[in-house]
């Protein structure tokens, strides 16, 4: 396991900073409120299904899984929620996340976001009747994307900082698991990933960014690669 260290954000929420890659997990504007704008708002709310199929890359600190159970809860959604996570936090790490504090949970939902943590890897787990958890340890050049997905969270490190992860091979395949229609939603508005989106056979849209980014992107599937 890398070393770690947890920051605080401006939005009082955490984040988790590498210094190996002098790299954070969140924008320092606030990582709550980064993740609500990017996956929620612009991801998940913008999928008009009520039962669906949502692959992340990258776990991390789980911050997406729980905002995303918690809106499913709120909206009645079912949702299966794939992730792939190559370097998974320490025990010592997740336990001082502030998340639960920040979002004002009670102390249930709070132990639902340490059960989310606590599942085993590889596995189906049925957090409750709407939302089953599948966390997978592994790296995702080597992870076989089946099913039908209808929304990704690209959560990844940024391009500068990971460019293999941002390729063509990666967002093609991920195209190919994806149902007509699925949407791909990511902070990063570079324009060689949008490029590298485009050419793979997704439509990509500009939208406002979280406090503090101008912008974010959002791509869809409209069809099969190539075509309209
Ligand atoms: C920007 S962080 C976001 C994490 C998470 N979505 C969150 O909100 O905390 C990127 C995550 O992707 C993971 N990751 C990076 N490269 C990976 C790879 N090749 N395969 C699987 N996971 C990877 C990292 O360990 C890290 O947890």
């Amino acid at each position: 396991m890398k070393f770690m260290q947890l920051v605080l954000t401006n939005d009082g929420s955490h984040t988790v900073y590498l210094p190996e890659l002098n790299e954070s997990y969140h924008s320092m504007h606030g990582a709550v409120t980064e993740s609500k704008h990017i996956f929620i708002k612009s991801g998940l709310n913008a999928c008009k299904l009520t039962s669906l199929n949502i692959f992340e890359m990258g776990f991390g600190t789980g911050l997406n899984a729980l905002l995303t159970w918690l809106e499913c809860r709120k909206q009645g959604m079912k949702i299966y929620y794939r992730t792939i996570e190559n370097n998974p936090l320490g025990n010592d790490v997740i336990k001082r996340l502030n998340y639960g504090q920040v979002l004002g949970l009670s102390r249930g939902d709070k132990s639902v976001f340490r059960y989310m943590h606590d599942a085993p890897w590889d596995e189906d787990i049925e957090v409750d009747k709407h939302f089953v958890l599948s966390k997978n340890h592994g790296n995702l050049y080597d992870y076989n994307l089946h099913g039908k997905i209808d929304l990704v969270y690209f959560d990844a490190f940024s391009p500068d900082r990971q460019p293999d992860i941002w390729k063509y091979e990666i967002f093609e395949r991920l195209f190919r698991a994806m149902n007509a229609g699925a949407i791909l939603t990511t902070y990063c508005t570079k324009g060689k990933v949008r490029r590298t989106l485009e050419a793979a056979g997704f439509k990509t849209e500009t939208l406002p960014g979280a406090p503090g980014k101008r912008e974010m992107m959002r791509a869809m599937k409209a069809s099969s690669p190539g075509s309209e």
